[in-house]
């Protein structure tokens, strides 16, 4: 097989990121946007030793999941990459997904229990992230970047971003190329604006703008604030944070806060949450909700145990678990979510929890040994890249009757979950769709102490 050949193949399979799947002679190749059943013309674009890879240049057989799009910019944006299915379709995807990847694990076939779909999977985000830079012509562009890409696409309308949130980015936008406010050169490394970050809560009643400058001093910033603060009365914070790094990471560590109070609040299962712009916040607030009840209704707690949230954030799901727990011990390495999560607690007049900051695998061995305390259940949702495998040891030494995990990552849950299995066994496993049309998934599941 050779680089710009062209054929026609059946699709056999969907792959772990929706990539359709085909072979010719043992031979396997990737065809992006490609459903299962349909028999499509390709053109191979790259081959490597295992693997083809190739752009679909025709439909001969069409799915009867493939839907229409609905959506200008799909083909070009990394958003999404499930928009060219139906959401049931998506949903039974993401299922045999997490079983494909967890059997692969752990060696035997494991059964998703459960699977927690949005009703209305549209403009769900709760966060929405704008590059702003130049494109080829040298006009000011915002928007998102393009699939494994810096190049901007403008971005007018994006189906699963809050839209009060997207029209505040295009007023945002059109102030600063109005009022000479220089946009950021990536190549030159010169310009003030970088990124516009806007947070929204539930009701969409608090709003979060952060300008992503590179550096402080921004002309017409007070024009700018009045502007925002008369047309969007929800805007309840401004803050300028410095980011003068050639990075890819948007935000940088230090924060001017130029209105209002620094965060806004939400509420999640009837507790309420100061959410400031450095911490970690769930970015779809409804299977949030959804997801947090479940990792409740697994724990089963009666109000007499001790519950250890690791990789807190903000403290959410242990504070919405409080109510039934006689004390809560929350780490998070972040020093800001951890000034949430205390203050999260103080609102939510809990006097039950206590919050550390700093990585899990360092301060919990510590925690341990100083307090000599153990855990009746233990909930962990760490980042992607799993959990250290020296918190995991810490965990099979501690041995809490329960472990809930929850996951963004099915393969490092499956790596984690088989050190686990040393001591503990899998009772169920749900799927929450946090990602609506994008591939990733979120799991929960709940592990039991061996007898
Ligand atoms: C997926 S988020 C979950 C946060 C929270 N449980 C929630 O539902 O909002 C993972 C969190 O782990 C934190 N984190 C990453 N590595 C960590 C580590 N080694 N120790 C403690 N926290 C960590 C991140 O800052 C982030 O807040």
């Amino acid at each position: 097989m050779k680089k710009n050949e062209e054929y026609i193949v059946d699709i056999i399979d969907n792959g772990f990121q929706g990539e359709g799947i085909a072979k010719i002679e043992n031979q396997v190749i990737f065809v992006p946007k490609a459903i299962k059943g349909e028999k499509v013309k390709i053109k191979i674009l790259k081959v490597t030793s295992r693997i083809c890879y190739a752009k679909m240049l025709e439909i001969l057989e069409k799915s009867e999941h493939r839907t229409d799009e609905k959506c200008d910019t799909y083909s070009q944006c990394g958003g999404c990459s499930l928009r060219h299915m139906d959401y049931d379709y998506t949903i039974q995807l993401k299922k045999e997904t997490v079983q494909n990847t967890l059997k692969k694990a752990l060696g035997r076939a494991i059964k998703v229990d459960e699977v927690l779909p949005m009703d209305k999977p549209y403009h769900y985000r709760n966060k929405l992230q704008y590059p702003v830079g130049k494109n080829e012509a040298g006009e000011s562009v915002m928007g998102v970047f393009a699939e494994r890409s810096h190049r901007i696409i403008t971005t007018a309308k994006c189906m699963i971003q809050n839209e009060l949130a997207q029209e505040i980015a295009q007023d945002i936008f059109g102030f600063v190329q109005k009022n000479g406010i220089s946009i950021y050169n990536e190549k030159t490394q010169t310009g003030i604006l970088r990124h516009i970050v806007i947070r929204t809560n539930k009701e969409n009643s608090e709003v979060m703008v952060t300008l992503v400058v590179n550096q402080f001093k921004v002309p017409k910033q007070k024009e700018l604030i009045d502007f925002l603060t008369k047309r969007y009365v929800n805007i309840k914070t401004i803050i300028k944070n410095l980011n003068n790094r050639n990075t890819n990471v948007i935000l940088g560590t230090q924060n001017e806060i130029i209105f209002g109070e620094g965060y806004i609040t939400d509420i999640l299962l009837g507790k309420k949450f100061q959410i400031s712009n450095l911490s970690f916040y769930q970015v779809n607030p409804v299977q949030t909700e959804k997801l947090y009840a479940k990792a409740i209704e697994y724990a089963n707690l009666t109000g007499k145990e001790t519950v250890f949230d690791l990789y807190c954030g903000i403290g959410t799901i242990g504070i919405c678990s409080a109510d039934k727990v006689k004390h809560l011990v929350g780490i998070e390495t972040i020093p800001e979510a951890i000034q949430d999560a205390r203050e999260n607690a103080k609102i939510n007049h809990l006097e039950n929890a206590e919050f550390l900051v700093g990585e899990v695998e360092n301060i919990l061995p510590d925690y341990i040994q100083k307090t000599k305390q153990k855990p009746d259940c233990v909930l962990i949702d760490p980042p992607r890249k799993g959990c250290a495998r020296t918190a995991l040891e810490t965990l099979l030494e501690m041995e809490p009757p329960k472990i809930i995990y929850i996951s963004c990552n099915p393969a490092t849950l499956g790596r984690d979950l088989q050190i686990l299995e040393e001591k503990y066994e899998i009772g169920k496993i749900a799927i929450c769709d946090m990602f609506c049309w994008s591939w990733h998934v979120e799991c929960c599941s709940v592990l039991y102490l061996k007898n």
